[in-house]
C-alpha cells in the first residue's frame, strides 16, 4: 500500500490515475461520478465518461447532450463536484470544479472525433429524462447541435487514501496547488 510524506507525491500519484481515465479503459477514473446543483435543489449525481484530462490547464472534459438535464443546472451554476474511487489503490478524489459549457460551431473538431456510433447518445428524442409510455419509445437522431462539450476547470482537489493510518489532502489553485494536509 502506498503511503506519502510529501504533499507534491501524493498530487502527483493522483494525477497519475486521473490521467489512466483516459487511456485504460478499465480503470474507474474513466466513469466519475458528476454533480450538479439541480434547480429543485437536490443535488445531483450521475457517472459520465472521462474525455480528457490536462494537468497543465487543470481541466477535464466530458461530452453530454444539451437537453440533458445537467445542462439546465449549469446555466444556473456553473459550479460542480467531480468524485472518482479508485479501489485497488484505495484512492478518492474529490474535485471542484467551473464548468465551461461549449456548444455549437465550436464543437465541431470534438464531434468529428466521435465513433459513429457513439454519436446516438447525443440527440434522443424526446429529450433525455423526459417520461415516456413504454422502456423503448425513444429514437435515436444523432445531432452535433445536441452535442455539448464540457470543460471542467478544477479549483480544488481533495484526497483521501485508506490505509493503515489515513492519509487525506487537499490542493487549491488559488494557492497554486501548494496543497495541505487534513485530518482524515
Ligand atoms: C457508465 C456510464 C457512462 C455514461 N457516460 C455518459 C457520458 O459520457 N455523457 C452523458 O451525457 N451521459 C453519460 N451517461 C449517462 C448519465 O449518467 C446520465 O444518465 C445522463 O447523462 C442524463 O443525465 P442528466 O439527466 O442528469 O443530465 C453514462 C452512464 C453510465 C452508466
Amino acid at each position: 500500500m502506498e503511503t506519502f510524506q510529501k504533499l507534491d507525491d501524493f498530487l502527483n500519484f493522483a494525477w497519475a490515475q486521473i490521467s489512466r481515465g483516459k487511456v485504460d479503459k478499465k480503470s474507474p477514473a474513466r466513469h466519475p461520478t458528476f454533480v450538479t446543483s439541480n434547480l429543485d435543489g437536490f443535488p445531483k449525481a450521475r457517472t459520465l465518461v472521462m474525455r480528457r484530462s490536462d494537468r497543465k490547464r487543470n481541466e477535464i472534459e466530458f461530452h453530454t447532450d444539451t437537453s440533458s438535464s445537467k445542462m439546465f443546472a449549469l446555466e444556473e451554476n456553473s459550479h460542480a463536484g467531480i468524485h472518482i474511487w479508485l479501489p485497488k489503490v484505495q484512492l478518492q478524489i474529490q474535485m471542484d470544479v467551473d464548468v465551461e459549457v461549449k456548444v455549437g460551431d465550436i464543437t465541431i473538431p470534438n464531434w468529428r472525433d466521435v465513433p459513429t456510433n457513439s454519436r446516438v447518445a447525443y440527440g434522443t428524442i424526446p429529450s433525455p429524462g423526459t417520461v415516456i409510455a413504454s422502456p423503448l419509445a425513444y429514437d435515436h437522431a444523432p445531432d452535433q447541435k445536441r452535442f455539448a462539450v464540457l470543460v471542467c476547470h478544477i479549483e480544488l482537489i481533495q484526497l483521501l487514501l485508506l490505509g493503515n493510518k489515513h492519509i487525506r489532502a487537499q490542493y487549491k489553485k488559488a494557492t497554486n496547488w501548494q496543497g495541505e494536509w487534513l485530518s482524515p
